[in-house]
């Protein structure tokens, strides 16, 4: 496996993704971890990552200078890159100017054995830069690889290394797509420098988590909450695998799900899968404690609690019940060095984070070293449908947020149902597995309208369908207007109550993807 140091950069998690996809396993830890978690997990070499830091700021992060004295091979990337300059006493200049997008970058000539790192890539080649802070005398025993202009400066190094102590260090980012051949730079660093062999793949994954799982398990109970997500779905059957009948999961219907949830995931875990799966009718006491409330936060606050209070009754009715399973993933548990402080609340998201420890269950989290995209393909692996391999987000605190205003019954329906020929729409034109997310939401105002020869005061339905690739920024799909056409001429004429439809072409930010 391979470490990579994390001094905050925004395409850490990038790189990760990238050295996994060659077959090998990476481990992201918070660029000052112990040496002691460092060695105990046997690296074949260490990245450092990029970073958002200045090496001249006075507590700019900084790893353990103990790393050199591995003999590991070392690859600092962007701010990586500057801190190896520092720490072997080169120059680096601070500089105002911002060095952000594409560049050209050219090889030295002068070959040695450093080249390695830019085997079978050609001489000129374009990468992706996002620095100000700049190199400009290397440290002693360090050779230039390949340099670039910028700056007003001739030449810049855009790529350095200290041959003898496998020591390199790149300006540029090889994880990101805008940079040529920077999948084979990465190659050349992780098989002919670090010498790692590809051996991790997701099949090989499951089959080492399940005999974990069995190993852990002797004769108590695991309970898991099952939304019908991605994540808790491939946690239930990765669990169901290992442990068959250990398992009880625990359905909560909220009265909040889409229409006819229930129903397909009673057929897809109860039916096809053979899941012990309890379903908790608990519509009534979410919508009374609902009831009134308009206001964002308190609805999410309210739904968090209803749940952790109705979960916790049933799972206790559940003998010998030691352990929770969770689908927590990799991008939560990263222990990244928070270098922007923490970030404001913007929305307080529905977890169930409280529980464990109120109830003194232990923790299962077999996805917990997994990027989202890597458990919809264990999904596969595991024989759940693409309905639910390929599902779409949906929120914790369910249409509740998508019912702006008051929550009622006679209003969630309407919702339901606007929605469900949204969805069936965008599946049956293939839409659905191209974009993010799509979703109604009812809108708190009734406009005239006219239908058949008469006035209507009805309501108002938003289709929101946006393009996003982690749910941090979003932008509006490009819809076709014949298929919105479609869509809100259907609802109109299918959805009673419904006069109007409207398409929201925001982005994120400055608005956010759910309306609430
Ligand atoms: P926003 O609305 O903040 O949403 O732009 C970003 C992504 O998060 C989803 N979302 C949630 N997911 N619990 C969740 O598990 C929640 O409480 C929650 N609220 C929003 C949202 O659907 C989008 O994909």
């Amino acid at each position: 496996m391979l470490i990579i140091l994390d001094f905050g950069s925004q395409y850490t998690q990038l790189i990760a993704r990238r050295i996994r996809e060659m077959g090998v396993f990476a481990q992201i830890l918070p660029c000052d971890a112990k040496m002691s978690e460092i060695l105990s997990k046997s690296p074949k070499a260490i990245i450092l990552s990029g970073g958002p830091s200045s090496v001249f700021a006075q507590d700019s992060p900084v790893c353990s200078r103990e790393l050199f004295n591995l003999d590991l091979p070392i690859l600092g990337i962007c701010y990586g890159m500057q801190l190896l300059a520092k720490f072997f006493g080169g120059t680096v200049i601070k500089s105002n100017v911002h060095e952000y997008g594409n560049a050209q970058v050219v090889l030295s000539s002068d070959k040695s054995k450093g080249d390695l790192l830019f085997s079978d890539i050609p001489r000129r080649f374009n990468v992706w830069m996002s620095h100000s802070d700049t190199i400009t005398k290397i440290p002693d025993g360090f050779k230039v690889l390949a340099s670039s202009n910028a700056f007003g400066f001739e030449k810049y190094p855009a790529a350095i290394c200290d041959f003898k102590n496998k020591i390199f260090g790149l300006q540029f980012h090889p994880e990101v797509t805008h940079t040529q051949y920077g999948a084979a730079l990465l190659k050349n660093f992780i098989f002919k420098i670090s010498k790692a062999s590809k051996n991790w793949n997701l099949k090989s994954f499951i089959d080492e988590e399940i005999k974990k799982v069995k190993s852990k398990i002797r004769n108590e109970n695991v309970i898991c909450g099952l939304s019908g997500g991605v994540d808790s779905s491939v946690t239930a059957a990765l669990l169901h695998k290992a442990i068959g009948k250990k398992l009880t999961c625990i359905f909560v219907d909220n009265g909040l799900l889409r229409k006819d949830e229930e129903k397909r995931i009673r057929e897809i875990f109860g039916s096809k899968l053979n899941l012990k799966i309890i379903y908790v009718n608990a519509r009534k006491e979410f919508l009374k404690k609902l009831q009134g409330v308009t206001d964002p936060e308190r609805k999410r606050k309210i739904i968090g609690h209803t749940f952790i209070d109705v979960f916790e009754r049933e799972a206790k009715k559940i003998k010998n019940a030691k352990h929770l399973a969770q689908g927590t993933l990799y991008p939560d548990v990263i222990e990244s060095k928070s270098v922007q402080g923490p970030s404001a609340v913007i929305k307080s998201h529905h977890n169930v984070g409280g529980l464990p420890e109120k109830m003194k269950l232990s923790l299962i989290e077999p996805l917990k070293f997994l990027f989202k995209d890597e458990v919809r393909v264990i999904a596969k692996h595991l024989g759940l449908p693409d309905e639910i391999a390929f599902r779409q987000p949906f929120p914790g605190p369910g249409l509740a947020v998508r019912v702006i205003g008051e929550i009622t019954e006679e209003r969630l329906n309407i919702l339901k149902d606007a929605d469900y020929i949204l969805i069936d729409e965008m599946k049956k034109s293939g839409y659905y597995y191209k974009v993010w997310q799509s979703f109604a939401v009812l809108l708190p105002i009734k406009t005239v309208g006219v239908k058949g020869d008469s006035r209507s005061y009805e309501n108002v339905i938003a289709l929101r369908i946006v393009e996003s690739t982690d749910g941090m920024t979003a932008k509006p799909s490009p819809m076709p207007h014949e298929f919105l056409h479609k869509v809100a001429t259907k609802i109109v004429n299918h959805v009673n109550g419904v006069n109007r439809v409207v398409f929201d072409i925001t982005t994120k930010p400055p608005a956010t993807i759910e309306w609430e």
